[in-house]
């Protein structure tokens, strides 16, 4: 059975062709695990040119993509209760929770834009939401559908080999993840931290969970005041320890130490 369908709608499908083929993606896809659907808009266009844009009224850059054959397009592939995803620099902005969400989902329907957008009236008429995946403009929505169908699958129950990767993932328990090492070891000089070549597991995992804080500290202020934030509710045995490292990181922002804490 499978878990979860998303149908992409675009005028460039063959940019999909291999998404559906590499990696675990494409695993998932012959394991049942997924589905995946790439429509092209065109086809849903009428007349003998098949025509999918027009000039905007009151004028302006670029063409606008046409409600009849969007519209047709979605009303094609939606099922009952899928939810229709306008991808758009406009749409409330991607981040893991929102991933967290859609991955529950039965049904995702992608719809990519070019040139200068749709018309207004798809999105009333559908009831379509608009979704971003950063503060950035692309030249169509295709990139943005690929990055969404990713990060989703990635948590569709099945498609990771080992589920502990996801949870583990940056951002999943609000801090961005360690740094990971692999043989030889050492490189040029530069020696794989100890604490990892102990065998000791509880050594380990608080070792990478103080990496993950001080590396979160370092480059992200907005994840880590938000850790912070929680962290003060925290009464567990790794609340105290995670204390005890931001503490570290604290006093050494406060010496304004030179040294690169992660
Ligand atoms: N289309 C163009 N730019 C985009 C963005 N930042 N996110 C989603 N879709 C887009």
């Amino acid at each position: 059975m499978s878990g979860l369908r998303i149908d992409i709608l675009t005028l460039f499908p063959e940019l999909f062709e291999s998404m559906q083929t590499v990696s675990l993606l494409g695993q998932a896809l012959r394991d049942g695990r997924m589905e995946i659907g790439v429509h092209n808009i065109r086809d849903f266009a009428t007349g003998r040119h098949r025509v999918v844009d027009d000039t905007p009224y009151g004028g302006g850059d670029g063409m606008v993509l046409k409600c009849e054959p969007v519209v047709a397009a979605i009303e094609s592939v939606r099922r009952p209760g899928g939810r229709v995803l306008v991808l758009s620099p406009r749409g409330r902005r991607l981040d893991q929770a929102v991933v967290q969400e859609l991955s529950g989902e039965s049904q995702l329907v992608l719809v990519c834009g070019r040139y200068a957008g749709f018309d207004e009236r798809v999105l009333e008429h559908t009831g379509a939401e608009e979704l971003s995946i950063g503060d950035y403009v692309l030249s169509g929505g295709e990139a943005a559908a690929w990055v969404v169908s990713e990060a989703v699958s990635r948590l569709v129950p099945g498609v990771l080999g080992n589920p502990d990767s996801a949870r583990c993932d940056s951002f999943s328990g609000g801090l961005l993840e360690h740094p990971v090492y692999t043989r030889p070891p050492e490189f040029q000089g530069r020696q794989v931290p100890e604490e990892l070549m102990t065998g000791n597991h509880a050594e380990i995992a608080r070792f990478r969970r103080a990496q993950s804080i001080r590396i979160t500290a370092a480059r992200r202020p907005d994840l880590m005041a938000r850790f912070e934030a929680e962290l003060a509710e925290r009464r567990d045995a790794e609340a105290e320890r995670d204390r005890a490292v931001l503490s570290e990181v604290l006093d050494a922002k406060d010496r304004g130490d030179g040294t690169r804490s992660c």
